[in-house]
């Protein structure tokens, strides 16, 4: 063997090596809630200086709300004493970050068989999109497998179109715009299992709603960040759009809406990247045609992700309240209440800026509601509320899709009701004395009056 030879072995090595998985062994999962302005300063700043090699899961924005985030085991130790030295108690909520992704079990699905597709565990893009397909084969008389255009690395962009009967109004469902929020993208597999396939009389108010409305599902908006997600960095949000400066952008922060301004990056290394210009990207160009194209009649749009347990009212990018806030928020609650009652999880309803104290721009969202006028535009994060954060144990896949779903009908079958808001102290539950002394009402249990 020659020189010449070695060296591009020595060199495949490398890649092989440096392509690997990247591995978040031994990394810690925090929560804990900033009660002062110290710590705020101290939690944002680990964000901004980089000295300590973390990833926030939640971010810092606001006094009293909680944060999560992973931390490298060998910067542990200076974090501990860093967070002592503030006096900001921490909560251990995963020892081994590693260890829980691996407990996130992707199983197979059996081709053609459309019943083994099942909410117990994670799917691969390839078997939903297999499962997509079969679907469309065994339903034709009602559905419509649509590819609507490619992502930046080649992959097709699916939209289911359900169509029963014909009907004026129009659903729009979007999901999987992060990589990493695989919750989201099962859940819309779950809805449109509901609305297609599931037809008897438990299933009732889920088939009205596809009786009465023309449905346009979109699983998995950024296939080549969720394939990235499962393959090699579990966290992975963005697309994967080789660029001059780096690789992927934020699509959730590239629509032409207020491009640019808040809540992103212009750091093409960071997470929350915005991109150079609005529609940068092939994804968010797809998205928005395909909007564009359903406008005429479009009632409700629907943005999925995780996690957080909230759902968001437009516009993110401000404090105000629009005109019809009132309405949404009132049909928002009697959603989370119906989710409340059927689990017991706490979901909240308002603005991004009310729900989470940061304003972002560039989101789907906004642009729908401001582009298009569309009466209900709403934003889910599903679960969980930080315990597992990303990693949400396959075990909680069909209680999230089962609640979300009562939810879901329910926020679409609302009517303006009086409800009478109940104040309930989340501190109750919790563990840590720092927390439960100084958590503020995060959660409003609600009584719809009769
Ligand atoms: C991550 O590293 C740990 C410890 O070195 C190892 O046991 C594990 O197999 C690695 N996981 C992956 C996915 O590479
Ligand atoms: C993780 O921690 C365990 C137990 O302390 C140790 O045996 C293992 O080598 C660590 N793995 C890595 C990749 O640091
Ligand atoms: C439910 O599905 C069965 C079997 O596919 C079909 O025969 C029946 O007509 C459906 N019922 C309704 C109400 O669509
Ligand atoms: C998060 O949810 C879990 C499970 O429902 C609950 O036990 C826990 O108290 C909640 N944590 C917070 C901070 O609300
Ligand atoms: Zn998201």
């Amino acid at each position: 063997m020659n020189a010449k030879i070695l060296g591009m072995i020595a060199i495949l090595m490398y890649n092989v090596r440096i392509c690997q998985s990247k591995n978040y062994s031994n990394f810690t999962l925090y929560s804990t809630t900033p009660t002062e302005a110290d710590h705020l300063k101290f939690l944002q700043n680990l964000d901004k200086q980089k000295y300590i090699d973390m990833v926030f899961w939640k971010k810092p924005y606001k006094l009293y709300e909680d944060v999560q985030f992973i931390v490298s085991p060998a910067d542990k130790d200076m974090f501990l004493e860093r967070a002592n030295h503030f006096k900001l108690k921490t909560e251990v909520m995963l020892p081994d970050v590693e260890r829980a992704f691996k407990d996130q079990e992707v199983r197979k699905y059996l081709r053609l068989k459309t019943e083994t597709f099942t909410w117990d565990y994670y799917h691969t893009l390839e078997d939903i999109y297999q499962w997509l397909a079969d679907i469309a084969v065994k339903y034709p008389h009602i559905v419509e497998l649509q590819s609507i255009g490619k992502s930046a690395e080649g992959r097709e962009i699916y939209a289911m179109c359900i169509r029963k009967r014909g009907n004026k109004y129009k659903v729009i469902v979007e999901s999987g715009i992060h990589g990493n929020e695989w919750i989201a993208v099962e859940f819309v597999t779950y809805l449109l299992d509901q609305l297609v396939v599931q037809n008897d009389t438990k299933h009732w108010r889920m088939h009205e709603l596809g009786k009465k409305y023309d449905w346009y599902i979109i699983p998995i908006i950024n296939p080549d960040g969720y394939v990235y997600s499962q393959t090699v960095d579990r966290l992975w949000r963005r697309n994967r759009r080789v660029t001059n400066t780096g690789i992927g952008v934020d699509l959730n922060r590239n629509f032409d809406y207020n491009f640019g301004k808040y809540g992103t990056s212009h750091d093409p290394k960071d997470d929350y990247f915005c991109g150079s210009h609005p529609f940068s990207e092939p994804e968010t160009r797809v998205l928005a045609d395909f909007i564009t194209d359903k406008k005429h009649n479009l009632r409700f749009y629907f943005s999925f992700h995780a996690y957080g347990q909230k759902v968001i009212i437009p516009f993110a990018d401000r404090i105000k309240h629009i005109e019809n806030y009132g309405e949404m928020e009132n049909f928002g609650k009697q959603a989370i209440l119906k989710i409340y009652k059927m689990f017991g999880t706490k979901y909240s309803v308002g603005t991004t800026y009310d729900t989470l104290g940061l304003r972002i721009s560039g989101n789907s969202a906004s642009w729908v509601k401001k582009t298009h006028g569309v009466r209900y535009v709403f934003t889910f994060l599903l679960r969980d509320n930080g315990t597992y954060g990303y990693a949400l144990p396959p075990a909680q896949i069909l209680p999230t899709c089962e609640e979300s779903i009562a939810g879901l009908t329910e926020l679409m079958i609302a009517k303006p009701r009086r409800v009478r808001l109940n104040l309930f102290n989340r501190a109750q539950t919790l563990r840590g004395t720092v927390l439960s002394l100084f958590c503020t009402v995060n959660f409003i249990l609600l009584l719809l009056l009769k």
